[in-house]
């Protein structure tokens, strides 16, 4: 089944919603991260990086849901590009899928070995591990969360223009079929 330009299939519907929630999620949370930052430390900040950490373990749940089902389903064939084009896009849709689990997955790491528990909205949900914080485990944790963050968010900026250009200068189907109306199962 093709929409537009051939050789460009259908996106499922469970594809686009799980694309647009986890990317909004993402988004959100590399925003809101990079704000934290310009907090100053204190008893007002506890509870925004509560929050932070709240709504990270909600994107993470979305991003496990979108990578079983990518799993299930296959990644959509890409169609009307060049054969470097599509494993150029391959590669970043791949790394997206993976910084996206890797950015909560250290989060909850750095947030264990800082001796803390993480909870959801005030719901338990991984106890604390350490009586006392783990220096070499927070290190790694926290270098490899501020660092990916800065390698998504401009991963997602060459993904986003990627979808423009596709759309402005090629003027193929490549963004319409992610969008609400682009057709699907
Ligand atoms: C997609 C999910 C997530 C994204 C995109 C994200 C992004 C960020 C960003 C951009 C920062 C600031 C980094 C810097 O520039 O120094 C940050 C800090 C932090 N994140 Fe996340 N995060 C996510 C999930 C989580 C989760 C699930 C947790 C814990 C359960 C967590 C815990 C933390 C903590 C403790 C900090 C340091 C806050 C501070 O004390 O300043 N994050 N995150
Ligand atoms: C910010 C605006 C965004 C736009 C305009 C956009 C657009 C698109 C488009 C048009 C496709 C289909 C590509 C194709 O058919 O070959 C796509 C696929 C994809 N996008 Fe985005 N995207 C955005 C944000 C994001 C974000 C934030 C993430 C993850 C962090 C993401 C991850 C992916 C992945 C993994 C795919 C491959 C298909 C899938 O697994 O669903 N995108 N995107």
């Amino acid at each position: 089944m093709t929409v537009g330009a051939p050789g460009l299939a259908r996106l499922s519907h469970a594809t686009r919603l799980l694309h647009w929630a986890v990317a909004l999620g993402v988004v959100g949370m590399l925003g809101y991260g990079f704000w934290l930052q310009t907090l100053p430390g204190g008893a007002g900040k506890t509870g925004s990086v509560q929050l932070h950490k709240s709504f990270g373990m909600l994107v993470f749940a979305t991003a496990l849901a979108r990578l079983l089902w990518r799993l299930r389903e296959g990644f959509p064939p890409a169609g009307g590009h060049r054969p470097f084009e599509r494993a150029a896009a391959r590669a970043l849709h791949v790394f997206l899928i993976a910084a996206t689990l890797a950015m909560p997955l250290t989060g909850i790491g750095r947030s264990l070995a800082y001796a803390r528990p993480v909870s959801m909205f005030g719901w338990p949900v991984i106890p604390k591990l350490f009586a006392e914080k783990q220096e070499t485990l927070y290190a790694v944790c926290a270098g490899i969360h501020d660092w990916l963050a800065l390698a998504l968010a401009a991963a997602i900026g060459l993904h986003a223009a990627a979808a423009l250009k596709h759309h402005l200068v090629d003027r193929d189907d490549t963004l319409r079929r992610m969008l609400p109306s682009g057709g699907g199962r």
